[in-house]
């Protein structure tokens, strides 16, 4: 059935590819932009521009809407200065609460289910732990934990308007259209890969794929609650080094990067590369949601070789 979708952060790499998927199942897009110069609606969604920081909004955005995707967020992969956390912290928490406000404040009953994203940075730094959703003890120092804790309650706090809400802890997203992956491929493609800090890091890595169908699934399903988005077989940040220089068909020549000199390069932020989350899938999958990709190999495989 044709669902009306309004969709927040749509022009990232998960966003592009799920407008991709939506539209050949011939759904309704609307999209909400920060930015002006992109607002052209095409055949596959009307585009609209926001500005939830000086609360600026076409309501005709949210004319019908149904459902809500919500993706939008300033990067987390920028030098965490006062200022960028801040932005971090409001590109996600004020861009929610303002949306729910104007839908409280318009009566804006049609809106009867919200998906968010979240993401693995709640759970903190441990080699040892396997992580799921009922995990609570989490790490008021960490940065990334308190800025996904406010976004998680942002988005929960849309239930006090009878919305269903799904919240999608995803963790590093492999697609070759930005994130991580590109990031990881291009020094060891130039022969300046190596393994971070000691490589004994948990990943817990998701395929662009399987993440897009994950929604595609929620949408279907309608099931409520805080799902892990990752695939079933965390590696290693070794493994995961290692695995793509064999297919990119490249050495390692480099000793490993300490982790002290990733904290001189990239301060505080370069907890993205050196924490550890092992993460569980299980919730999800009980859902009835089947993973394509359950190992890295033919996840990498399937990226780099269409590549
Ligand atoms: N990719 C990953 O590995 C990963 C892992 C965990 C969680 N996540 C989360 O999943 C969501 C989607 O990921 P992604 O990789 O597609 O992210 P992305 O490529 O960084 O895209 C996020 C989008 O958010 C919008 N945005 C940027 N700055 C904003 C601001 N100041 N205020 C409001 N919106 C802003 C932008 O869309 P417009 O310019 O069109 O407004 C941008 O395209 C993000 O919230 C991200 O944090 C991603």
């Amino acid at each position: 059935m044709t669902k009306n979708i309004l969709i927040t952060g749509a022009s990232g790499m998960v966003g592009e590819a799920l407008i991709k998927s939506l539209s050949k199942q011939g759904h309704n897009l609307n999209i909400l932009t920060t930015q002006k110069n992109r607002v052209q609606s095409n055949v596959k969604c009307n585009m609209y521009y926001w500005n939830p920081i000086n609360n600026e909004i076409n309501l005709e955005s949210l004319d019908g809407i149904e459902y809500i995707i919500n993706l939008a967020g300033s990067p987390i992969t920028q030098r965490w200065t006062k200022f960028t956390k801040k932005k971090i912290i409001n590109s996600r928490v004020k861009s929610l609460s303002f949306l729910l406000n104007t839908i409280r404040e318009n009566k804006l009953t049609s809106v009867k289910y919200l998906i968010s994203a979240s993401a693995i940075g709640i759970y903190p730094s441990s080699t040892t732990k396997y992580y799921d959703e009922n995990y609570n003890q989490f790490d008021n120092s960490s940065f990334l934990s308190s800025v996904v804790k406010k976004w998680e309650s942002a988005a929960m706090e849309y239930s006090s308007e009878g919305i269903k809400v799904s919240i999608l802890r995803i963790g590093i997203v492999l697609g070759l259209n930005g994130g991580a992956l590109p990031k990881i491929i291009k020094p060891i493609k130039m022969y300046s890969g190596a393994v971070l800090s000691n490589g004994n890091q948990w990943q817990s890595w998701i395929h662009i794929e399987d993440l897009v169908s994950i929604f595609l699934h929620l949408l279907e399903t309608k099931v409520i609650g805080i799902f892990n988005a990752v695939a079933p077989n965390p590696v290693r940040q070794s493994e995961l080094t290692f695995e793509i220089a064999k297919l990119i068909k490249r050495p390692i020549l480099l000793p490993n990067i300490h982790k002290s000199l990733l904290k001189l390069v990239f301060g505080e932020m370069c907890s993205i590369v050196v924490d550890s989350q092992r993460v569980c899938s299980k919730k999800i999958k009980n859902t009835g949601f089947n993973f394509k990709f359950q190992y890295i190999h033919p996840a990498l495989k399937s990226l780099i070789q269409s590549n």
